[in-house]
């Protein structure tokens, strides 16, 4: 038995916000972010939580597999911007959809997120442990980012996406997740401060910071090379590919990743010039958008694809 995905579903927050609107309240241009990084507009939460976000696109994906909450056996959140630190957004989102059934649990693991929970899963049904599951990302990183800072907080936004995975005979063909903890500063966020009574000049909240060039060098390198050892594991080339659905940091990692594959920009498709870089939901809202549009015929082969914060970096192959 191996995973399928069997049903897909977004979700976004009302509030667009274009590069010029950026440029009116900090020092930034829409020529700058656009030539720097593809990104023209994203989407942030002005009503939305992370868990509203990932409750509609979990419903979506529910609705879109025809499986019902009640049917799921394990439920994977992976986010960095929970609403709560505890209890989970996968306990919450448990109780939202009445997944009366389900063990519900998160991962951290940056903008691989997806990749980590969609291994887990994997793992989970070839365990023989699980049938049905509900995996997703969801990041409302609006509020983890310094709006004084115009290197990071432009190229961010706000959404959710989300996946059912069923068991079956064919699916998932092959997925790994690999970490290198000792490159974790080049993009890093600290958690609630030590401000307990007797702790001396305690600090104050953390936003996000990122060496963006060692985060650039890191994505380039190990995107390419992860996604030729998967393929060649699993006797697959390239060229058989017909879509390879990347977190979508950045345009100009994407068109290094194609040049490297000796592939067409044709078979990568975008959503980071609508949305921005939303972390863990990237891969799966975009996977939607491909779903939606019919895109993808029953036998193609799709490669995913995460890289991030850890620094973390994941990739699948699996037949659709
Ligand atoms: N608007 C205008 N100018 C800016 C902005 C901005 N928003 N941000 C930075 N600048 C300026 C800098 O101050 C600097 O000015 P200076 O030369 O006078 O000092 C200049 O632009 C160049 O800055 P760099 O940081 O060198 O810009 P670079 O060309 O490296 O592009 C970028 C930055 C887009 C982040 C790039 O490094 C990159 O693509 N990194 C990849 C990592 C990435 O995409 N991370 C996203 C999140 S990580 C993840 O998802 C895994």
């Amino acid at each position: 038995m191996t995973g399928r995905i069997c049903g897909t579903g977004s979700a976004l927050p009302h509030f667009r916000v274009t590069n010029d609107d950026l440029s009116k309240i900090m020092d930034t241009s829409d020529e700058w972010i656009r030539s720097r990084t593809g990104i023209e507009t994203r989407y942030l939460a002005t009503e939305e939580t992370t868990t509203s976000l990932a409750v509609e696109a979990s419903r979506k994906a529910l609705e879109n597999a025809g499986v019902d909450a009640a049917e799921l056996d394990v439920i994977i959140a992976a986010t960095v911007t929970p609403d709560k630190l505890f209890p989970t957004l996968s306990c919450e989102l448990q109780s939202e959809l009445g997944a009366v059934n389900a063990t519900a649990f998160d991962i951290s693991a940056g903008c691989s997120g997806f990749l980590f929970a969609l291994n887990t899963v994997q793992a989970y049904i070839e365990s023989g442990c699980c049938r049905k599951a509900l995996i997703l990302g969801a990041e409302v990183l609006s509020k983890i980012m310094d709006w004084g800072d115009r290197s990071t907080c432009v190229l961010f936004g706000d959404g959710a996406g989300a996946a059912v995975i069923c068991a079956d005979e064919t699916g998932i063909l092959k997925c790994v997740q690999r970490s290198d903890g000792a490159k974790g500063m080049a993009l890093h966020c600290y958690n609630r401060p030590v401000n307990n009574p007797y702790k001396k000049n305690p600090a104050d909240l953390d936003y996000t910071h990122m060496n963006g060039q060692e985060v650039y060098k890191f994505a380039v390198r190990t995107v390419p090379k992860t996604i030729s050892e998967i393929l060649a594991a699993v006797d697959v080339t390239p060229d058989e590919v017909s879509y390879f659905i990347l977190h979508q940091a950045n345009i100009r990692i994407i068109e290094s990743v194609a040049k490297r594959l000796h592939q067409p920009m044709e078979k990568f498709p975008l959503n980071l010039t609508e949305c921005g870089n939303i972390s863990a939901a990237s891969v799966p809202t975009l996977l939607d958008k491909v779903n939606r549009r019919g895109l993808l015929k029953k036998g193609d082969k799709i490669v995913l694809a995460g890289f991030g914060a850890g620094l973390t970096w994941g990739a699948a192959v699996l037949t659709w």
